[in-house]
């Protein structure tokens, strides 16, 4: 069974499957899996949960220095703690959605989780089977060093249906026009915001997946692995 060497940075907006495929590539190549977007929802919780306002910088940095975030890398029992509380379902949730945006464009907040996932790439580096970690960022800032760099797409409408089908799964509420409305507008915060805006990285490798299913993102990737002589 061959295992992945090194990292695979996979990034891309919301809705384009980066989290299926990068879970289902780990676990494929014996790898590690390190989902950041988690790390940035549990301080989004923690910043609601303080009574905190998404939109105060100050106090968001503050509320993000005084929590203590632990994330498992297993790709079959991926999970985020606050304070020591499971918070894997919490995180997902429609409140902790509309804030996430705001409280991702502060600085503080960025330099932190920054250096908590390179460390956590570092440890995972220490066992074989190499990590796949996916966000908006990892490309381009937290693993330029990555032996292979993807960035995910697929149409605004696409990823509107695929958010809503996830809601659907998870039993929350879902409404397809009210998500791609959502889904834009994060996008849009996402990608303008002053600190490490979403952006594909210049030597990242676009894979649009408006047209493909799952397995056929996966078989693309473990192509692009294999091409780069990422697998021991
Ligand atoms: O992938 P996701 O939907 O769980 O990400 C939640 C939010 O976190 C998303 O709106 C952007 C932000 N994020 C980020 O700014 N940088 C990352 N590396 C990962 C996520």
């Amino acid at each position: 069974q061959a295992r992945l060497r090194g990292v695979v940075a996979l990034d891309g907006p919301s809705g384009t499957g980066k989290s299926t495929v990068a879970r289902g590539l780990a676990t494929a190549l014996g790898a590690s899996y390190l989902d950041t977007g988690a790390m940035y929802r549990a301080v989004t919780l923690a910043v609601l949960r303080a009574g905190t306002d998404p939109g105060d910088a100050a106090a968001v940095a503050s509320v993000s220095e005084s929590l203590r975030l632990e994330m498992s890398t297993e790709p079959e029992r991926p999970g985020v703690s606050l304070d020591g509380e499971d918070v894997d379902r919490e995180i997902r949730g429609a409140e902790v959605t509309g804030a996430v945006s705001a409280v991702s464009a502060v600085a503080r907040v960025r330099e932190l989780l920054v250096a908590e996932q390179r460390r956590l790439i570092d440890e995972a580096l220490a066992s074989p089977g190499g990590v796949v970690v996916e966000g908006r960022d990892i490309g381009g800032v937290v693993a330029p060093e990555a032996g292979l760099k993807v960035y995910l797409t697929a149409s605004a409408h696409t990823r509107a249906l695929r958010r809503s089908a996830q809601d659907s799964a998870d039993g929350r509420v879902s409404d397809v026009d009210r998500t791609r409305d959502d889904v834009q507008r994060r996008d849009t915060i996402d990608s303008q915001r002053a600190v490490s805006p979403l952006r594909r990285a210049d030597d990242a490798v676009e894979v649009d997946t408006t047209e493909l299913d799952v397995p056929g993102v996966l078989a693309r990737l473990r192509e692009l692995v294999t091409e780069r002589a990422l697998l021991a």
